[in-house]
């Protein structure tokens, strides 16, 4: 493959040629533990056990690489592993983090309830406020400033360019959290950050039938420290997952353009909506981050959240009324969803500076003809 390649070739056919023995098409299924030895150490492309490596995990990696445009990609269980193993390779106790005053409730308790304990600590930032973010940098040595753009489920957005300059002015790395936008939408390495998280559970998989996670980073050093660390605690994705994740993503591209066409749709019915407070959406020209995000990102992705007038009630009233939008946690699939973020995804931040108002929903819009998913909206909120 060649890195001449536009996206959508790449992810088709980047780590994905025909199989050298039978031709297979797509990459074959390696659902295998263990591979045989030429001789002690006489190793067959590389591959000796399942954990260190696999094909199919190869392979997915290999075309991760390609759509973030970084050297090296690592898959892993979920993207809760990959986030551990990053901050676990990257950060040493006694690192200071800066991280979102909007995020993912996992990301947080990861910081708050895990990593804490472990001599890592952590402080909330608007990451929109670079201004923000630059004093806190100043204030003392900081080893990794941690976003996400946009974010869960507030959909605020940080300026990568800048976070990235601000970031490394002061000697600390930069990690972009891409699941919202996904390569395709977004490329955080070619705007300046050091590393890119990803839940592959959302689109990359794209079909909300398998849970993964993959980190993609600038540093070849890095990446291999942290392939050391995934080998050693192993929180390694099967290869059965890793197929079904670089089959949704062969079609990452068409899927982003409908799901983002669909949302913005969904968005301006419900700003001019009676029951809506206000719409949380990048593609509005309202949005505080809508030029960043126009500067950045190829459209506005498939998030739509929005706050109901009526308070909370209404909103969890709402959450229960949809025909097509099915009410459940995760995002990011080809089916519409709709959730209560305050009593759901973000139940473990309640009570802390990350804290969702109760009276926003949250959207992930499918690919479902528009038409449709804007009527269910409007009999869901309807008196
Ligand atoms: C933005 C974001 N990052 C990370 C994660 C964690 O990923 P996973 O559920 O695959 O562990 C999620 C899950 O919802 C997420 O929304």
């Amino acid at each position: 493959m060649s890195s001449q390649d536009a996206f959508e070739t790449l992810a088709i056919h980047a780590g994905q040629e025909p199989d050298a023995l039978t031709g297979a098409v797509v990459p074959p299924i390696y659902q295998v533990s263990t591979f045989k030895q030429d001789g002690v150490g006489g190793l067959r492309g590389g591959y000796e056990y399942a954990r260190t490596a696999n094909p199919t995990r190869t392979s997915l990696e290999q075309c991760l690489a390609a759509l973030e445009a970084g050297p090296a990609a690592l898959a892993f269980a979920s993207g809760m592993a990959a986030e551990d193993c990053l901050l676990r390779t990257a950060c040493s106790p006694g690192d200071h983090v800066l991280i979102p005053d909007d995020a993912y409730g996992g990301t947080y308790r990861l910081f708050a309830r895990v990593l804490a304990g472990w001599g890592i600590s952590h402080e909330v930032v608007p990451m929109s406020d670079i201004a923000a973010v630059r004093e806190r940098l100043a204030a003392r040595p900081v080893r990794m400033v941690w976003t996400e753009t946009p974010t869960n489920p507030l959909l605020n957005i940080a300026d990568i360019r800048a976070l990235a300059r601000a970031a490394h002015e002061a000697g600390a790395m930069l990690v972009v959290d891409n699941t919202f936008a996904s390569p395709y939408l977004q490329q955080p390495l070619t705007l300046g950050a050091d590393a890119v998280v990803h839940s592959t559970t959302k689109y990359l998989g794209g079909h909300s039938d398998v849970i993964g996670g993959a980190l993609v980073v600038a540093d070849p050093r890095l990446a291999e420290a942290i392939d050391f660390n995934r080998n050693a605690t192993g929180g390694v994705p099967g290869p059965f997952d890793a197929w079904l994740t670089l089959r949704g993503v062969k079609t990452l591209a068409v899927r982003m353009e409908r799901h983002s066409r669909n949302a913005m749709r969904v968005a301006q019915m419900l700003a001019e909506h009676p029951a809506v407070a206000e719409v949380l959406y990048p593609g509005l020209p309202t949005h505080p981050g809508h030029k960043t995000a126009q500067e950045q990102m190829r459209a506005f992705g498939g998030i739509v959240s929005f706050r109901l007038l009526a308070g909370e009630e209404a909103a969890v009233r709402a959450c229960g009324r949809t025909r097509l939008f099915t009410l459940g946690e995760s995002l990011g699939g080809v089916e519409s969803l709709i959730e209560h973020p305050g009593r759901m995804t973000h139940a473990s931040v309640a009570g802390s500076e990350l804290e969702v108002p109760g009276d926003v929903v949250r959207l992930s819009v499918g690919i479902e003809d528009c038409d449709d998913l804007l009527d269910d909206l409007r009999q869901a909120l309807a008196d």
